[in-house]
C-alpha cells in the first residue's frame, strides 16, 4: 500500500525526466516507520530484529535501518561484506547458511559472525573444520507459509533445515566436535497476513528450545506481510500479534530460567511499501481484441509477477479519473511471451509517454533484478523526510554489461 505522501512534494514526472525510468524510488519516513514497528513489536527487552537484507540490499536502507537499531540476517558472503560496508558489526550480523562451501563458512567464522547451519551434512562439515566455533541450528519445527510454494521454507516440502525426527543425531554432532550450540533458528516461509501462523511456528520451535539448555538466542524467522492488494487484503495485526509473542517470550524465559535472547528477521514488511517503480509506455497495441500496453519495465527489472504470479497495484501518471478504462496486458521489453508485469488491469486510455507507478516495489524487486537481455538494471534513488532526492544506487552503464569479461 502506498502512502499519500509518498514523493514528499516531488513531482514524478520531473524525477523521470531527471534520473530516466525504469527508476526505483524509496521513500526514507516509510522505511524508518516500518523499522521502528518492527523494533517495537514486542515489550520483551532482549529482542533483536535483524533486517533480512535479500529483500533489499541498497547500502543507504542499510545504513538507515543500522542507524535505527536494526541488526542483519545475511544469506550470503556477499551480504556480509554488504552490511560490514554498512556499519553492522560482526555481532549484529547472523549468517544463514544453506548448501555451502567451505569457503564461505570460513568467510564468516573468521569475522567472528555466527552461523546458522542447516542440515545435518553441514553440521558434520562445519564442525570437523572449526571445532569450537559458535552455531545455530536451523530447525524446521513442521510449520510453514507464504505467498507461494516457492517460498514456503518450513514444513514437508522443503530443501530448508534439520527436521525434528533429526535433532538427536544433531546434538551427537555437537557434542562429538565440539562446537558451541549458541542458537536455533526457523523461518516458516515469506509472507504471511494473520500471525496465527507464525505463532503457531514459534510455539513449535520453543517446545524444541526446551530440550536444548544452554542457548543463549532463539531467532523465530521472518516472514511478515503486508496487503499489495488492498481490495484483498488486509494489514497484518501487528499489535495483536507482538502481545501475544511477548507472552510467549515472557513464559518461556520463566520455564528456560533465563532471558533468552529472541530474533526475528523480516525482510518484507520493513521493504515493500517504502519502495515504488517508475516506468514508462513505449507502446499501445491491440492483439487479437487484447490490449497491451508496453513499457520499459521487463521482468529483468522486476520478476515477482512472473515468478510468483505476484500481483502489485500500478497507478497511471498523469491521473486521468474521468477517462474511460479498460483491460490492458501490462508488459515490458524483455524477448519474451512471460514477459508480463499485468494481466487484464482496469487502466485509463493509455497513451504513449504516460508514465507507470508500481506500488510497494521495496522489496525482492531491485534486490531479484537482472541485466537479461543485457538490459541496465535500473537507478535507486532516496526520497529524503525534508523532500529532497538522492541517488543511492547509479543505472548501470554499458560498460558494466561487458566489465567482467577477460
Ligand atoms: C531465512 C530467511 N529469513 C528471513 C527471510 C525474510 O522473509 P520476509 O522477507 O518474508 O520477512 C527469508 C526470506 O525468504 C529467509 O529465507
Amino acid at each position: 500500500m502506498i502512502d499519500k505522501n509518498f514523493f514528499e512534494g516531488n513531482d514524478p514526472q520531473k524525477l523521470a525526466q531527471c534520473y530516466g525510468t525504469p527508476l526505483y524510488l524509496y521513500n526514507e519516513r516509510v522505511f524508518r516507520t516500518r523499522c521502528r514497528e518492527m523494533k517495537n513489536l514486542v515489550t520483551y527487552s532482549n529482542f533483536s530484529v535483524n533486517f533480512s537484507v535479500k529483500a533489499n540490499s541498497n547500502l543507504s536502507l542499510l545504513k538507515i535501518a543500522h542507524e535505527e537499531g536494526l541488526h542483519a540476517d545475511a544469506m550470503s558472503p556477499g551480504e556480509i561484506f554488504v552490511e560490514e560496508k554498512a556499519g553492522y558489526q560482526p555481532d549484529e550480523i547472523f549468517y544463514i547458511s544453506n548448501n555451502v562451501s567451505l569457503e564461505e563458512m570460513r568467510f564468516a567464522v573468521e569475522r567472528g559472525i555466527v552461523v546458522s547451519i542447516d542440515s545435518l551434512s553441514q553440521l558434520r562439515f562445519f564442525g570437523e573444520h572449526f571445532p569450537g566455533a559458535k552455531v545455530s541450528l536451523r530447525i524446521n519445527s513442521g510449520v510453514g507459509a507464504g505467498h507461494s510454494d516457492k517460498v514456503v521454507t518450513g514444513g514437508k516440502k522443503t530443501k530448508f533445515a534439520i527436521a525434528v525426527d533429526q535433532l538427536d543425531e544433531a546434538r551427537a554432532i555437537v557434542q562429538k566436535t565440539g562446537v558451541r550450540l549458541i542458537g536455533i533458528n526457523q523461518h516458516i516461509g515469506s509472507f504471511f497476513l494473520a500471525g496465527e501462523i507464525y505463532l503457531e511456528g514459534v510455539t513449535a520451535l520453543l517446545k524444541i528450545a526446551k530440550t536444548f539448555p544452554d542457548l543463549e538466542f532463539i531467532d523465530c524467522g521472518g516472514g511478515f506481510g503486508m496487503p499489495y492488494d488492498e481490495k484483498t487484503q488486509h494489514r497484518l495485526d501487528l499489535s495483536g500479534l507482538g502481545a501475544a509473542l511477548d507472552e510467549v517470550f515472557f513464559r518461556f524465559a520463566e520455564e528456560y530460567g533465563k532471558q533468552v535472547q529472541f530474533k526475528i528477521e523480516p525482510g518484507r514488511y520493513l521493504t515493500a511499501e517504502c519502495g515504488a517503480l517508475l516506468g514508462t509506455v513505449w507502446a499501445v497495441k491491440e492483439n487479437a481484441g487484447h490490449l497491451y500496453c508496453g513499457t520499459d519495465i521487463g521482468f529483468n527489472v522486476l520478476i515477482r509477477p512472473l515468478l510468483y504470479d505476484a500481483y502489485h497495484e500500478i497507478e497511471t501518471l498523469p491521473h486521468r479519473p474521468e477517462a474511460t478504462v479498460h483491460p490492458y496486458t501490462v508488459v515490458g521489453n524483455i524477448c519474451e511471451s512471460g514477459d508480463i508485469l499485468a494481466k487484464d488491469r482496469l487502466l485509463p486510455d493509455m497513451k504513449e509517454n504516460d508514465l507507470v507507478l508500481v506500488h510497494d516495489a521495496g522489496a525482492y524487486c531491485f534486490s531479484m533484478s537482472s541485466n537479461y537481455n543485457n538490459r541496465l538494471r535500473p537507478a535507486e534513488v532516496l526520497i529524503r523526510e525534508d523532500g529532497t532526492v538522492r541517488l543511492i544506487r547509479r543505472r548501470d552503464t554499458l560498460e558494466d554489461l561487458i566489465r567482467n569479461f577477460e
